[in-house]
């Protein structure tokens, strides 16, 4: 099973971008652990980062013809894209939405997800791990 992860923007400054929100894992290190993890699921696990929107939308409508499942982290275009969901909405596959915080704990403007309502699960407050939770969706998904 192929899963592609979508990182939105600045999350190319994790590491150094307010690592008392988001952690001090850079996103090389938290796509490696992605990777291990997965591939311990016997999940196939790529990975895509942009802070533009377009270029999000194309990776979603290109690369999403060759996976099985997608991870997304939106970053602050969650609370503001409509082309974003709908790209995602023309996926037949699970989506899930992820966020390294809390959103609902913050504020106010981000409570809202645009994402939310076309994906398939949501996962958000406990930093990478809320990608790892998000690939156990995928390899225990198919077991009744
Ligand atoms: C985020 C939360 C968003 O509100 C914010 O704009 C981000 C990161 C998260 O992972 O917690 O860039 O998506």
């Amino acid at each position: 099973m192929k899963i592609l992860i979508i990182h939105g923007p600045n999350l190319n400054m994790l590491g150094t971008r307010e690592p008392q929100l988001y952690g001090t894992k850079t996103l090389d290190e938290l796509n490696q652990e992605c990777k291990q993890y997965g591939s311990t699921l016997g999940l196939h696990v790529e990975t895509f980062q942009s802070n533009s929107e377009g270029d999000i939308i194309d990776a979603i409508q290109k690369k999403g013809k060759t996976v099985d499942g997608l991870i997304i982290n939106a970053g602050a275009y969650t609370h503001t894209s409509i082309a974003i969901r709908d790209a995602l909405a023309t996926l037949s596959f699970p989506k899930i939405e992820v966020h390294l915080s809390n959103i609902y704990a913050r504020e106010p403007f981000r409570h809202h997800s645009f994402l939310s309502a076309v994906c398939t699960g949501h996962i958000s407050g406990f930093g990478s791990k809320s990608y790892l939770l998000a690939l156990q969706y995928f390899s225990i998904r198919d077991n009744r």
